[in-house]
Order: structure tokens, then sequence, then C-alpha cells
């Protein structure tokens, strides 16, 4: 069968690059198939975009095959591109020759009806022909393209950085195992697993976070990015939490933490606009599907200011707003998901930047303030989705940051070695962040679950397909 002349639904329908009473060869999944008499209609999507195109068969009887081509059957429908006679859609196709090229029984899971996200969780193999799953697809895919666009056009290199670490860059110890001995028969030294004995000779992970190699690459090549997965083993089963999720982490040498904020805000509302700009059909399908004004609300935060505000007010403002909060308000504590809440929606009701907070609840690279309390560390808190981006200034003075991680208890020193060196020669102020990806497609199409905008979520207890 010949797949190659082939027309791409998004060349009709998106560009409108194809001239009414041309000859196209459409590949693709139906969505649905009526049969009648007189006249049957089969409506494709072959995923390119949102938009199904219809086949119209005017003599079904000469189309013995109709009869078994089910919702979810793959086919190759060839005929005239023609304007539609039919309301919503602009074209449709006359076929001339229908060719069913994959099965598909009544038992296919995606019948034509509105499913639960949690139903098709169980089927995300399939799911991905959705209407939902296909737009959230679509966007990961354009958003990622926007971010590696809004970088280069920036003049920041493209840095990859490992993903097995032996180093825990947030100081967690949420890290999944990297190993190849054999859990049945472990090497004992001094009654200790004898780690000499495994692969790297030394515990490895899979990384948490790029940035401390990405420190050092700025320290080379001064302004760099990092996009690519990590892995957090904590236990949460929250809608915002995933056991592997992709990052971005830019990171500027010469750069203190205002620089920091204004890229964090910059970035994010360059990454808005495109969605609304090169995903409309998608976007107008999650403002209408999945939440309703979320267009608005993008349009919005890309033409207004975000809010920036230190630890100390915020809580501050928590502390006076009377609120009953689950969770007791205290300088020292960490913000809570429902405080970040209340903060981007109730009191300011957009992004949040906030910034300089105690040293005891963040990560030991932040760079530590005059005032020997707080750290240069900031995190941008948008509404629903809470904290979109966690960054600092990065503590660039030697005896300080051994200081400090002797008070955090991490004084393996030899581990960080690499890390301690490039304090020592050529040091530099510099700063840098992390968006979770899997959070900004979240804010972008109103998702409200982590595990619905992802093609395969990890999280506790479910790492299947
Ligand atoms: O705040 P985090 O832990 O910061 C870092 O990892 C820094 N080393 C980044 C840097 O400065 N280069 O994580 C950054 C962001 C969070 O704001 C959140 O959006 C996302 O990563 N994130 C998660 N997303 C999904 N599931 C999880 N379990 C996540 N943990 C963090
Ligand atoms: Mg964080």
């Amino acid at each position: 069968m010949d797949y190659k002349t082939r027309t791409k639904i998004a060349r009709i329908l998106l560009d409108d690059a194809v001239p009414v009473d041309s000859d196209v060869t459409i590949l693709g999944w139906t969505r649905t198939v009526r049969v009648s008499k007189s006249v049957a209609f089969i409506e494709i999507n072959d995923g390119s975009c949102m938009g199904n195109l219809q086949a119209v068969i005017s003599d079904p009887g000469k189309f013995p095959v109709l009869e078994q081509i089910l919702t979810g059957a793959a086919v190759r429908v060839k005929g005239r591109l023609v304007a539609s006679q039919g309301k919503g859609q602009k074209y449709e196709v006359a076929a001339t020759a229908v060719d069913l090229v994959g099965v598909a029984d009544a038992t296919y899971p995606l019948q034509k009806k509105r499913h639960t996200f949690e139903y098709l969780r169980e089927v995300a193999h399939l799911r991905v022909r959705t209407n939902t799953f296909g737009a959230v697809s679509r966007i990961r895919s354009k958003i990622s393209y926007a971010i590696h666009k809004f970088y280069q056009e920036r003049g920041f290199y493209y840095v990859h950085t490992p993903i097995i670490s032996t180093s825990d860059c947030e100081g967690a110890g949420e890290m999944f195992r990297v190993s190849t001995l054999d859990l049945k028969n472990l090497p004992m030294v001094n009654g200790e697993i004898d780690w000499n004995e495994d692969f790297f000779a030394a515990e490895a992970y899979l990384t948490v976070s790029g940035q401390l190699e990405a420190e050092l690459a700025a320290l080379a090549l001064g302004d760099v990015y990092n996009f690519g997965p990590t892995f957090r083993a904590e236990n949460s089963n929250t809608s915002r939490h995933a056991s592997e999720f992709w990052m971005i982490e830019p990171e500027m040498a010469w750069a203190e933490l205002d620089d920091d904020m204004d890229l964090a805000e910059d970035f994010l509302k360059y990454l808005f606009k495109y969605a609304l700009e090169e995903c409309a059909d998608e976007m107008a399908f999650f403002n209408n599907w999945i939440d309703k004004g979320v267009c608005n609300t993008l349009e919005n935060i890309v033409k207004s200011e975000f809010e920036r505000i230190s630890y100390t007010e915020a809580i501050d403002i928590l502390l006076k707003s009377g609120h009953d909060f689950e969770f007791p308000v205290a300088w020292g504590h960490d913000l809570q998901s429902e405080h970040e809440r209340y903060l981007t929606e109730q009191t300011f009701k957009k992004p949040v930047i906030v910034y300089d907070y105690p040293e005891q609840i963040k990560a030991f690279y932040m760079r530590v303030n005059d005032d020997g309390k707080t750290v240069r560390g900031m995190d941008v808190l948008v509404p629903k989705v809470g904290e979109i981006i966690g960054g600092s200034q990065r503590e660039e003075r030697l005896d300080v940051l051994m200081e400090r991680m002797k008070k955090m208890g991490q004084t393996d020193f030899e581990t960080y070695q690499w890390y301690l060196d490039i304090r020592k020669w050529g040091s530099v102020p510099h700063a840098g962040f992390g968006l979770g990806f899997d959070r900004a497609i979240m804010y972008i199409t109103g998702m409200a679950n982590i595990r619905d905008v992802q093609t395969f979520p990890r999280v506790p207890r479910w790492a299947k397909f």
C-alpha cells in the first residue's frame, strides 16, 4: 500500500495549504463511523492537529469494507478535498477509495464518549489518541521547542548534564539508587556493603537536578541551560509530584538574584505567549473543556508584572490574613502548598516570586545574605499549581560555602570536591533556577493532575507502560 502520498490533516485544516478539488490521501484513526443506506461518514484524526477530517462516502453500498471499520481503526482514505456542507468544519473529503489498514473491534477502550481521567490513566498506551491527550502531547512538543528557542535566541548554550550522579544536589536524600549489585548476594566489608564492588565503584543515583554540573559549565561558557529528565524518590502522592519529570535549568555567570528573577519572569511569559500564539487550537480546546478562562489568565499574566516579595513579607501577609491554615505559619517554617496558594490566589491573584528564605529550609548551595539568617533563594509560585520554579544565587565564596555545608551536616567534601574546586579558581557570582516542565504544562493547559500531562507518568507504586 502506498503511504507516501499522504496529506497530513494539519496541512489542510491548520495551514490551509491544500486547494479545494485537490486529490488527497488521508491516513489516520477513525473517531466515529456512521453508515446509512445513502451516505456514510468517517471522522478521521491523524494526530497532526486537533481537528478531525470527515470523509463522505456517497454510495456506501459500493464499499463493503465499511462494515468492518469501527471506532479506533486505522484507515486510508483517498478522495477529493471539497468545501464542507456541514457546519463546524471547512473541508471534507469526497472519498473514492477506503482501505482498512488496521482493524479495531468493539473492545477498543476509547469508544466515543467521555472517559474520566482516572480511567484513561489505566489505558495510557491509548489515551494519546483522545482529544485531551493529543492536545497535551502537541503542547509539550511545541513548548519544548519554545524553550530551546528562548535560550538560543539569548545566547545560552545547551549543556547535557549527567543522568547518573554520585552527588545529591538538593541534599534531601530523595534519590533512586543505580546499582548492578546482586541484591540477594551483596558484597560486604566490615559489616557494610562494599560499594567499591559496584559498577561505578561508588554509590550512584539518578540525578535530582543538573544544577551542580550546570554551574561548572556556566563558569566556562557564561550562560547555559540544561533541559532533561530528573528523578525524585519522594513518596508524595499529590497532584503535582512525579517521580520522573523534566526540568529546565538555566545558569548564568556574572548574575545575581535580581537577574535570576528577571530571567524567570521573562521566560515564563515567553512560554505562555508562545502557547497562545502557536498552539491556538489546543489552547481553545483547553479553554472550552478543561479550564474555562485559562487563555484569558495567561494573556493577563503576559501583560502584567509578577509580584515580588521577601519570605519575611510573605509570612507577615499570611499571619495577618486571619485565615485558618492547616499547617501553622511561622518564620523559619517552609511554605506549604496551602500558603503558596493563598498568596497567589487570594492575596495577589497572579504569579508571585518569594525570595530570601531562611537558610535552614533551603539547599546548601544558596548564597548567604549579610543578615546571616537568610539565603538568596527564590521560588516562583502560580495560582492552582503552586511552586513552578525554584532557584537561587549560588554561594560563590568557598569559605562561606564550606561553613554552610558543615552546618547542614553535608560534610562529605570529597564527593563535592569538584564543586568546591570551581570556587577556588575564577569564582564569580552566578545564579540559576529550575522550571518543572510538567508543572509548566499543567499551568498552561489548566490540567489539574501531573499524571495527566505526562505521557507515561511515574509516581509511587506506578511505573506501568
Ligand atoms: O525547587 P527544586 O527542587 O530546585 C532544584 O532542583 C534546583 N536545583 C534547580 C536549580 O536551581 N537549577 O525543583 C525545581 C522545580 C520545582 O519548582 C518544580 O517545578 C519542579 O522542579 N519539581 C517537580 N515537578 C514534578 N514533580 C516533582 N516531584 C518535582 N520536584 C520539583
Ligand atoms: Mg523547590
